[in-house]
């Protein structure tokens, strides 16, 4: 169901003790604020306001990065939260009957929870999302009676026994715009804070006889704010549990689920494994039978099937054949397309590059901006020299091409098939197909030459 969105993000989060607005700070790789967004997102069409306040600039553009056609309504001076969507009351669409009310920093509510918000409001009724807590301190009290809710009571104004109720709203509600809208207008600040509570509303919904209904939270987690390092940290290591568990549960065998880092989405076909401390970042597919060594960070990047990545390999915008294997500190940079059985050994690095089925840089190279053919072997030590210091250039080495140890391909520059370059070469010509290259310094002997001896004193 269509609705106003309304998010705020006005507070200056003095608990984070950071120069980033509270908003801006990442969960597993996205901003809090692009994680409320993504959820707005997925209720559908409406419109979005967010509140900004402290940081509004830096918020705004983030925001605008993230969802274009949000609008934002700013506070100042950040009032309390009815004086924040006071804020937003001019640019409520008023044919959208439902206004949903989100927190900035409260990053991992679902979308789901959401929608049977807007749907028990159904533009009628003040729908509140609570939760009951083991401990309930600092958060605003769900007070009922016989007939049911009757206020919210927050912590600094509750009297002792309001303390004791454990039920609390979570500061997400679903309200009827209309009302809304004359509702937050009404708000006084006579309370501890001197602030305009949004959740005075909830008494005046009853004072008019307007139905108050809550739904409660799937989990703690979803409604878990982020005021501080702790909590931030709390909150991403429950949200990477999360990731862990429904990896797990697909198949995916992970050597310790608490040491996983997913910050973007991994994609994972049958019986892939991956040992300890992986960062996966961005778009990441790992096909059937995938091996990933411990400590990898993998970005934006396709595993074929079978392939092995060894321990301490750092891949980003590449893609690794079938049957390959990677590593261990091997680095593959944007644009690296290895083809299947291909081996990338330790401290090669390849960027923007092509590697034909079964070619191997086994130790100690680089490769850039090169074609390389099918069962090429690059040497030890070897490397393309692409930049001039101005522009780049290409290397095309053929099929079946061997390159010795301590090669220097001066590109552009192309290496027939079959062609083999001598060890220790600095090739600045093209290397003709079949035969041995050889461009270095002959080897000489000195016959007689003597070693200086010292003088005596
Ligand atoms: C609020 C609720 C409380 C609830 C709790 C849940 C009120 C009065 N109280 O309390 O019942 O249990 O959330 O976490 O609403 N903000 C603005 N402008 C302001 C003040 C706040 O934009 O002037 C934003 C903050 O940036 C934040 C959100 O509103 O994103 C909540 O503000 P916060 O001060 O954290 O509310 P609580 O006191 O925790
Ligand atoms: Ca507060």
């Amino acid at each position: 169901m269509a609705s106003n969105v309304v998010i705020m993000a006005a507070g200056k989060g003095t608990r984070m003790k950071s120069a980033l607005p509270k908003v801006l700070h990442e969960l597993a790789g996205r901003s809090l604020l692009q994680h409320v967004l993504a959820a707005g997102a997925q209720l559908g069409a409406g419109r979005t306001v967010l509140i900004t306040g402290h940081g509004a600039d830096a918020v705004e553009a983030a925001a605008s990065a993230a969802s274009p056609g949000t609008l934002f309504a700013r506070q100042m001076p950040q009032l309390g939260t009815g004086h924040a969507v006071q804020q937003a009351v001019p640019l409520l669409d008023d044919t959208l009957a439902t206004t949903l009310i989100l927190n900035g920093d409260v990053p991992l509510i679902q979308a789901a929870t959401a929608a049977a918000l807007v749907h028990a409001c159904g533009g009628e009724k003040l729908a509140l999302l609570t939760i009951t807590l083991p401990d309930a301190t600092g958060y605003g009290r769900i007070v009922r009676d016989a007939q049911g809710v009757r206020a919210i009571v927050e912590h600094k104004d509750a009297t002792p026994a309001q303390r004791e109720i454990r039920e609390i709203y979570t500061g997400i509600m679903a309200a009827p715009t209309a009302l809304l809208k004359r509702w937050v207008m009404a708000l006084k600040d006579d309370n501890v804070q001197r602030e305009f509570y949004l959740t005075d509303i909830v008494a005046m919904a009853v004072a008019e006889g307007v139905p108050v209904v809550t739904a409660s939270a799937g989990s703690e987690t979803e409604v878990l704010g982020v005021n501080s390092p702790v909590q931030l940290a709390d909150l991403e290591r429950r949200y990477q549990r999360a990731q862990a568990e429904a990896l797990m549960e697909a198949g995916v065998r992970l050597a310790d689920p608490a040491r996983l880092d997913v910050r973007g989405r991994l994609t994972c076909g049958s019986d892939v494994e991956i040992d300890v401390n992986c960062v996966f970042e961005g778009e990441v597919v790992l096909a059937d039978g995938v091996q990933i060594g411990a400590n990898c960070v993998i970005r934006d990047a396709r595993i074929g099937a079978g392939a092995v990545v060894h321990p301490f390999t750092h891949i980003e915008g590449a893609t690794v054949g079938a049957s390959a294997l990677v590593g261990p500190f091997a680095r593959l940079r944007p644009g690296a397309e290895l083809g299947e059985e291909v081996h990338i050994g330790n401290f090669v690095e390849v960027k923007n590059s092509t590697l034909a089925k079964g070619a191997k840089a086994n130790h100690l190279a680089y490769l850039g901006d090169a074609s390389v053919g099918e069962r090429v072997n690059f040497g030890a030590g070897s490397i393309t020299a692409n930049y001039d210091g101005a522009n780049k250039h290409r290397t095309v080495i053929g099929a079946d091409v061997h390159v010795g140890s301590n090669c220097v391909l001066v590109a552009p520059v192309t290496l027939g098939e079959g062609a083999t370059i001598g060890g220790g070469s600095t090739i600045v010509k093209d290397a003709p197909a079949g035969q041995l290259t050889v461009a270095r310094a002959k080897q000489v002997s000195l016959a007689g030459w003597a070693r200086p001896r010292k003088t005596p004193r």
